[in-house]
């Protein structure tokens, strides 16, 4: 938590598993549904900030209000932001353990997002043993699902479960418009997606503290 508001930690050590992605669609999602919601980018690459930037340079500013923060004081730093919030959500690098690990000192949940295949799913595993070393609780969220092939996400759920691992039941297509999308505010069928996720995420979280 920070000042009583409860934090999504997205993480994942491979990279371009889906992070970005993930924290930017939930954080929407949720802004969508009318939750005051903060992004903290704590990648040095920024891909999110730059996200929100293109989104409002098309007139299409995110809800979510995105803020860099790619230090290891990021709680200091997002304690005056997310005073006005009621969910934080962290976009983290893939590289840079320092600073995930000062993500994960601070998250009540981490989204470790995975594709289902046989080259990315074991590669979940390196971050979810970083997470139960941080003592924090972890759920692999199933991302770039290829609708060809149904199986794929059924046998990737079995093989994270018999590993002890939680995965989410909301999974999220492959989207070809996604990836050629101009990145601004998300909508529609991404949307409704994230907010099933949204949905089996929040009864996870600490309720937020009123009176901080
Ligand atoms: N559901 C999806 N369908 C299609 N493409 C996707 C999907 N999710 C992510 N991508 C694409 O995969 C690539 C990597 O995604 P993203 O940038 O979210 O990963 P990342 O984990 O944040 O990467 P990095 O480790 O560099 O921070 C991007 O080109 C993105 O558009
Ligand atoms: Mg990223």
């Amino acid at each position: 938590m920070i000042r009583g508001v409860p934090v999504v930690v997205v993480a994942s050590v491979k990279g371009g598993a889906g992070k970005t992605t993930t924290s930017v669609l939930l954080a929407e999602a949720a802004a969508d549904r009318g939750h005051t919601v903060v992004l903290g980018d704590v990648d040095p690459q920024g891909s999110a900030a730059e996200w929100a930037a293109l989104a409002a340079a098309g007139g299409t500013a995110l809800r979510s209000t995105v803020v860099e923060v790619p230090a290891r004081d990021l709680a200091r730093r997002l304690m005056g932001p997310a005073a006005k919030a009621d969910l934080v959500v962290l976009d983290t690098p893939n590289r840079d353990l320092h600073l995930l690990s000062a993500a994960l000192s601070v998250g009540d949940l981490v989204v470790v997002p995975s594709a289902p295949t046989t080259m990315d799913l074991p590669r979940a595993w390196p971050t979810l043993d970083l997470v139960v070393e941080a003592n924090r609780p972890a759920v692999v969220l199933l991302v770039k699902i290829d609708a060809r092939y149904p199986n794929a996400a059924i046998d990737a759920r079995a093989a994270l479960a018999e590993g002890g691992a939680h995965t989410l039941t909301a999974t999220v297509p492959y989207w070809q418009s996604l990836a050629q999308a101009k990145a601004g505010r998300p909508r529609g069928r991404h949307l409704r997606v994230f907010a099933a996720v949204l949905d089996e995420l929040l009864p996870m979280l600490p309720d937020p503290e009123e009176s901080q």
